[in-house]
């Protein structure tokens, strides 16, 4: 396969730097791609620039054609996709595989969507004009993507860009670029002209830079950090240049008395531990009420020993390694400044130790009675720790849910339905998971209020992202 990046037709090495991909299980060097920069950008830019107009002007039923071609394709290597992907990020393959279905249904939704794009006719204030509502595309966009979904979170921007026909510069991170130019790869073998996608993999300041300096790139969209989306949002001052913002979370998991506790602790072990905890939408603090709170927190401590640590290109494997060392090394933190500050370890809270592997697998962890003063109650851990409090009553959760300054995934779990719609509407987060653990789909509209992000991904929604809207004014 491929490991060069992607710049119109060709796979070019840049200036001959190089980063090394290792496989965070074992710290073996799986591959070297180019270190890219400025350069990288500014070329991957312009080849954009020139597929843009050829492109644009296609038919969203030929566009759309060439992204199912890439979407079947997709599933048709699972397998090796997935393989890879655990290679280079650690994520189990059962995980991996997931992904990459996941990663497929957006660009076959997009397909779909891009030939809904529609435009209208409205009456106008003088007999003899009509007013002509049209929608175009934004031009050349970009995306920089995060490790923790190295092909889901390009193919969720990537497809509905392509499918409005909108050409993109993708920078995927550098701990997983080999998946992005593996999807490269095959939108190049689906049919897709050269330059529609281009990859440039490197180093992310300079590029970023580039990207917003460069006043041909008329959108950037970004899922990561809260603090980088802060330093995005100054750079895209520059240009105006427009943003979509996947930022991070800090979901709340509450469980009221009246709830299926065992779709409670399947809920929240699908959504807490897949990735070890590595998501943006992943709960970060639980708050169980009081008369149920002992059946919970048996079922959970059941469901979290039972997970089985390793390789994740060991089938049956549940939790693999963390990504990187400053990773595990956050959790360690969290964990002991939990401790110190009064939680109590149920189980894991330390490093597991897996035979052959790197240091870099901890424990699947649940920490009772965090208090609001700890790191982990306002901060992400990005592993896999699920602090638990015990609730009187629903104001008193739904305040402490709220009282966060990010607003992406939250979750409850309640058999009552007039408490699921009042507590929905009260929950002041983008995404509410209602007797539901794992909501993300490619046909919602995915994304945080407050610090949590501008914008959305998904559905028909996230095709406004891509597209301009235009007036023509016609006088008769
Ligand atoms: C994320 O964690 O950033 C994405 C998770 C998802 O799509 O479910």
């Amino acid at each position: 396969m491929q490991d060069r990046n992607l710049i119109g037709s060709e796979w070019i090495s840049g200036s001959g730097e190089e980063i090394d991909v290792t496989n965070p299980a074992t710290n073996e060097k799986i591959a070297s791609v180019p270190n890219g920069g400025a350069a990288e950008a500014r070329r991957a830019v312009t080849a954009a620039t020139e597929a843009l107009p050829e492109w644009r002007s296609r038919t969203a039923f030929d566009r759309g054609k060439i992204l199912r071609r890439i979407a079947n394709l997709m599933l048709e290597r699972q397998e090796p996709l997935a393989e890879l992907m655990t290679r280079e990020q650690g994520k189990p393959l059962a995980e991996a595989r997931g992904e990459i279905a996941y990663a497929a249904s957006f660009i076959d939704w997009a397909a779909e969507e891009g030939k809904r794009l529609d435009g209208e006719l409205l009456p106008a204030s003088a007999e003899n004009k009509r007013i002509l509502v049209m929608r175009q595309p934004v031009g050349v966009t970009a995306c920089i993507t995060p490790w923790n979904f190295p092909s889901a979170m390009i193919a969720r921007k990537l497809g509905p860009a392509l499918a409005c026909g909108c050409t993109m510069v993708v920078k995927p991170a550098e701990q997983t670029p080999l998946s992005a130019i593996a999807l490269a790869e095959i939108a190049l073998e689906a049919g897709l002209p050269p330059g529609v996608m281009n990859v440039v993999t490197g180093d992310a300041a300079a590029i970023g830079e580039e990207l917003f300096s460069n006043p041909a790139v008329r959108k950037v969209s970004f899922t990561g950090s809260t603090e980088v989306g802060k330093i995005l949002i100054k750079q895209s001052a520059q240009n105006v240049t427009r943003l979509s913002l996947e930022l991070g979370g800090h979901a709340p998991f509450l469980v009221f008395d009246d709830a299926d506790v065992k779709a409670a602790v399947a809920g929240a072990m699908a959504s807490k531990y897949r990735n070890m905890g590595q998501t943006c939408v992943c709960p970060n603090r639980f708050y169980v009420q009081q008369g149920i709170y002992d059946e919970f927190v048996a079922g959970l401590t059941a469901a979290v020993e039972a997970l089985r640590i390793g390789s994740g290109l060991e089938e049956g494997i549940e939790v693999g390694p963390l990504i990187d060392d400053p990773a595990i090394e956050k959790v360690e933190r969290h964990v002991s400044d939990a401790l110190e500050k009064g939680g109590k370890l149920r189980t894991g809270g330390k490093r597991a130790k897996v035979e052959g592997m790197a240091d870099r697998f901890y424990m699947p962890t649940i920490v009772e009675d965090f208090t609001p003063d700890m790191t982990m109650a306002c901060e992400e851990t990005f592993g896999p720790v699920s602090p638990l409090r015990r609730f009187r009553h629903e104001d008193e959760a739904v305040e402490w849910a709220n009282d966060s300054p990010y607003g992406l995934a939250s979750y409850f779990y309640t058999r009552d339905a007039s408490r699921l719609m009042r507590v929905a509407e009260r929950l002041e987060y983008g995404i509410v998971g209602a007797n539901d653990g794992t909501p993300s789909t490619a046909q919602a509209p995915f994304g945080g209020v407050k610090q949590s992000g501008i914008g959305r991904e998904g559905g028909r929604y996230v095709m406004h992202e891509y597209t301009e809207i235009k007036y023509v004014s016609w006088g008769l």
